[in-house]
């Protein structure tokens, strides 16, 4: 156990969970030994080895996730029994001709299929003709966020952190959801992007009465998706199958329209939110860094067909820069946590993990793993994995988490950022609008996912003959 003093290490893991983690480490002599934490009274190990972090991710049901997705479940609103229903396996009595499997086990493996092979090639075919209109100048000026164009020196210029996270949040909600979201409340990918820069605190078990700009924000997207619920089905139709199938499996297994709204806020957020994050910091690299956007365009133009349409299985496949410089910036960006009950005694290498207790895993302190990366493995360095390309492969690299939960949209959340980038430099020339530091991460708030930026960075757009 790392040392404390009363009451445990929530205070400081709260003001920065990954600072306390690299102060575990060196404690205990770099070692990459697990240790343990005592959060609000909970006892958390901390797993660092890559060997050991594989182990978790293969292990079966007595590392389980279902007691944390009870508590976010919760946490966004849907009542016990509500969750009940979701998460319980059928038994043999109820079968009927329902799959001996949970909605929520049945949601990911749908999930999958929506967002793999020739599924995956329609809906991205129809994000990239969304951004091809939205981020036409004119297409721009559909902005709803007052803060999406600031003046500098006189001059208009575009918010980074406003324009991305318009633009994706638009597409995921458009792709999964349909016109009729927006219809109902033009500003609700504003909202969505507030809600999730205060969603540290649904997990990190804030207390709900010291949080209220969060309950309304939640609260207010509830009732939105309610209302689009009331809808009729055919009004509602989506690219993405997926929705309306999983809104079937909430009413075959009795919840009401107040429960699939908290449900359906829960994939709002989950495909939204950290796409646009890895939009913001492929961007602010690039911007940053005049050569490296001149490799982008000279790599992705074969990509543009004489139509202008996009062949984005080239850009995945045929622009290795480009999906290098992905990995990079997933690299050193991807800040999530994975979290695991431990149900029954667990042996993991030379220790014994008690039964009753959680465990966690940070991708963030494996990301810069100094046996992995080397020592540079705490610098932006864009040929990083053109250099060395099994590091993609490496135990220590889990932007996306794994096993049985590893995330279904990484493929989607990938081509959909590298499409954004690629048209972006292909009709702007792109700088800087005033002198800026490169943005710094935000470190001293737990992370869920991508973490964000502390700052903004203020860009022109010139369009390229
Ligand atoms: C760059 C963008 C993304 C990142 C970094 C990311 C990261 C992750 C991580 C780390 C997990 C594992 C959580 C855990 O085991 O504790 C996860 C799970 C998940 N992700 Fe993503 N994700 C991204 C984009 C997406 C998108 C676009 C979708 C949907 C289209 C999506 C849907 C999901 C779902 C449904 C799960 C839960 C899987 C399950 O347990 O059933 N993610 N994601």
């Amino acid at each position: 156990m790392l040392p404390y003093s009363f009451p445990g290490h929530a205070l400081a893991f709260l003001r920065n969970s990954e600072e306390v983690l690299a102060t575990g480490k060196k404690y205990f002599g770099c070692t990459n030994h697990p240790f343990a934490l005592n959060l609000g009274g909970s006892i958390f190990y901390a797993i660092f080895n890559p060997v050991d972090v594989a182990a978790v991710f293969n292990a079966g049901p007595k590392l389980s996730f279902d007691g944390f997705l009870h508590g976010i479940m919760a946490e966004f609103g849907s009542s016990q029994t509500a969750i009940q229903k979701v998460l319980n396996v059928p038994d043999e009595s109820q079968l009927g001709l329902s799959p001996r499997q949970s909605v929520s086990e049945l949601a990911h493996h749908f999930q999958v299929k929506q967002t793999s092979g020739s599924e995956l090639k329609l809906l991205i075919q129809h994000i990239v003709c969304f951004f091809q209109e939205n981020l036409l100048l004119e297409g721009l000026k559909n902005h709803t966020s007052p803060s999406f164009y600031v003046d500098c020196d006189g001059e208009k210029c575009v918010s980074l952190k406003y324009w991305t996270a318009e633009v994706f949040i638009h597409a995921g909600q458009n792709a999964y959801f349909g016109d009729e979201l927006l219809k109902i409340d033009p500003t609700l990918p504003q909202v969505l992007m507030r809600m999730d820069e205060l969603s540290w605190q649904i997990f990190y078990r804030y207390p709900w009465f010291l949080r209220p700009e969060l309950n309304r924000l939640t609260s207010r997207l509830r009732s939105t998706l309610h209302q689009y619920l009331k809808l009729p089905k055919h009004q509602r139709k989506s690219v993405a199958w997926f929705t309306q199938f999983l809104e079937s499996e909430y009413r075959r297994v009795g919840l009401d329209d107040e429960d699939i709204a908290a449900q359906m806020l829960f994939l709002y957020w989950g495909i939204n939110t950290n796409v646009s994050k890895v939009g913001y910091w492929m961007m602010a690299h690039i911007a940053f860094d005049p050569s490296l956007a001149e490799i982008v365009r000279e790599e992705t133009e074969p990509a543009f067909q004489e139509d202008e349409s996009l062949d984005v299985e080239y850009l995945a496949n045929a622009c290795p820069r480009l999906n290098c410089l992905w990995l990079e910036v997933l690299r050193l960006s991807a800040s999530s946590t994975t979290l695991r009950y431990i149900t029954e005694d667990q042996e993991l290498g030379n220790y014994l993990l008690r039964k009753g207790r959680a465990l966690m895993i940070s991708a963030r302190q494996l990301h810069h793993d100094e046996t992995a990366f080397g020592e540079d493995a705490h610098l932006f360095k864009p040929d990083r994995f053109l250099k060395s390309p099994k590091l993609q492969r490496s135990y220590c690299f889990r932007p996306f988490g794994g096993g049985k939960t590893l995330c279904p949209g990484r493929h989607l959340a990938k081509w959909m950022v590298l499409s954004f980038i690629a048209i972006v430099f292909r009709r702007y020339d792109v700088d800087l609008a005033k002198p800026q530091k490169f943005p710094r991460y935000q470190e001293n708030k737990p992370a869920i996912g991508i973490i964000s930026g502390c700052d903004d960075v203020f860009l022109r757009l010139k369009a390229r003959k």
